[in-house]
């Protein structure tokens, strides 16, 4: 049995014996008396339980509710209590905080503090962003905003620093160099390894950025023996740019792909950007919101419009598939016993991709309705169509008569409400407590409609209309 090696507040430690689906959060305060790190919903919601995790691609917010040990071997964690420095001396967003007056129960303000730190120290400075995956009922947001801004340009205290990839080089003396087989299964270190652990094991659960399977855990108390940990696959972790296409592996981050796409493709950085909260974003993959089959999953969606393939593999064996045809029923996927998402490609560039994601609220919410819509108009006519929505459906789905409707069209509002009109035949949405059938279909017909007034320059952004 492999242990699991990592440095804690800048000590290394090694766990041994854990089950597979013990959480960070139940280790910290459980097992080593760390309670500052707090635990409120166990479903990645509130960040009271935000902890730093530095790898080599950087230092980032996790929610140590539904991160599992397995997932930090190799890596840096640093809790509240590792926020403040030797002697006690205060980290500046601590002290900010006291002047501002950015703390009153005080329960979510370790998380906070932890959140405000790890943008401290990447020089983030969208404050509202990095902090929408903390939730705070006392204080209103405006003095914790404050204390944010207020130490912008405070230097970063050392030993913040100290846990850069020089320092994680002291774990490499406790650290296992053998394939991580351990009771209830397996961390491999490429993708040949998952593919012949995975063909053996076709039962087992393949976990990446566990924000799905975490709450799996936590909530439904599912045990989930035996599973495989992705988090040390780095070939499908890459993103690149060959053809025209931009190749993105299933490990690829939420918060590097939302990277990746702000430039070329604008709109989708945009709907990423409304992707849950910055610590689920850093945790969550592509790959995992593709083969959980979510019929309200907002990558699908927008990688469709895009024309996007998906890329799989079962043991020697590669396919590929435009996306589309991989989600076959409600949560039934075009995927075979031991078959996994290596990755997806979709054009670097489409001038008229725009996605529109409906949620009640702003930030850290899943969407309602997500429609995604990629127009190509030439001369005046429509060229080529593709629209696709989120919660429209059992499965992420192209509105085929809606296409339909404009191909061959002059691109005129007529055209697009007509199109509209047709929309009302390719879903029979559903009622929930998202939203009502006639809520979600009415509005993805609006959504057209906004979409022509997008592409003319017409102002549609929540942020940017204004009474
Ligand atoms: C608080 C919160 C907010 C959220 N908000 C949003 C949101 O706004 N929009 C949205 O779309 N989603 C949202 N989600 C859902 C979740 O973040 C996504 O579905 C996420 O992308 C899943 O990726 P993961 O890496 O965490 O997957 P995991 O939880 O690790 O896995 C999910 C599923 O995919 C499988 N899987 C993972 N990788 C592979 C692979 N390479 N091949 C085959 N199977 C694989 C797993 O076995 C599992 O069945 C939210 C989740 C939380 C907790
Ligand atoms: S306890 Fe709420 S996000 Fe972890
Ligand atoms: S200070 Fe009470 S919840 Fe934030």
């Amino acid at each position: 049995m492999s242990g699991i090696a990592f440095l804690l507040n800048g000590t290394p430690v090694r766990v041994e014996g854990e089950a597979p689906t013990r959480t960070l959060l139940d280790w910290l305060r459980e097992d080593r008396g760390l309670t500052g790190t707090k635990e409120a919903c166990c479903e990645g919601d509130c960040g009271a339980c935000t902890v730093m995790v530095t790898d080599d691609s950087g230092s980032k917010a996790l929610n140590a509710c539904i991160l599992f040990l397995h997932q930090l071997d190799g890596k840096a964690v640093r809790t509240v209590e590792g926020i403040s420095g030797p002697g006690g001396k205060m980290h500046p967003v601590q002290e900010a905080m006291v002047q501002h007056h950015g703390s009153q129960c005080g329960f979510c303000t370790p998380g906070f503090v932890v959140s405000m730190a790890v943008a401290h120290l990447n020089g983030a400075r969208d404050h509202d962003d990095q902090l929408a995956g903390n939730l705070c009922r006392c204080t209103g947001y405006a003095p914790i905003i404050r204390a944010a801004e207020a130490v912008e340009a405070a230097p970063v205290p050392d030993w913040m620093k100290a846990d850069q990839p020089l320092s994680l080089s002291q774990i490499s003396s406790v650290k296992s160099e053998e394939p991580g087989s351990f009771t209830g299964g397996f961390t491999p270190r490429d993708s040949d390894e998952l593919a012949d652990w995975y063909l053996a094991n076709p039962e087992a659960v393949l976990i990446a950025g566990a924000t799905d399977v975490g709450l799996w855990v936590t909530k439904s108390l599912r045990d989930l023996k035996p599973v495989a940990f992705l988090s040390g696959v780095k070939d499908l972790q890459g993103i690149e740019r060959r053809g025209g296409q931009l190749h993105v592996g299933a490990g690829v981050t939420i918060a590097a792909l939302r990277e990746a796409v702000a430039g070329p493709l604008p709109s989708f950085g945009e709907l990423l950007r409304r992707y849950a909260s910055q610590q689920v974003r850093n945790a969550a993959t592509i790959g995992g919101n593709i083969a959980n089959g979510s019929p309200i999953g907002d990558g699908p969606p927008a990688l469709i419009a895009l024309g996007a393939t998906l890329h799989l593999r079962r043991g020697d064996e590669m396919r590929s598939l435009p996306l589309e045809h991989f989600f076959l029923d409600y949560r039934k996927q075009d995927r075979r016993p031991g078959e996994f998402v290596v990755g997806v490609s979709f054009p670097d560039h489409a001038r008229g991709l725009r996605c529109y994601k409906i949620s009640k609220r702003f930030d850290q919410d899943i969407s309602a309705v997500c429609g995604c819509f990629n127009v190509t108009v030439d001369g005046g006519t429509v060229t080529d169509a593709r629209i696709a929505f989120g919660g429209m459906a059992g499965i992420p789905k192209r509105a085929a008569l809606a296409e339909a409707a404009v191909l061959g069209q002059p691109w005129t509002l007529a055209t697009v409400e007509a199109a509209a009109q047709a929309m009302a035949g390719d879903f029979t949405p559903l009622s929930d407590m998202r939203a009502s059938a006639a809520y979600r279909l009415t509005t993805a017909q609006n959504l057209m409609i906004r979409y022509f007034h997008d592409l003319q320059g017409v102002p549609v952004s929540v942020l940017e209309v204004r009474a």
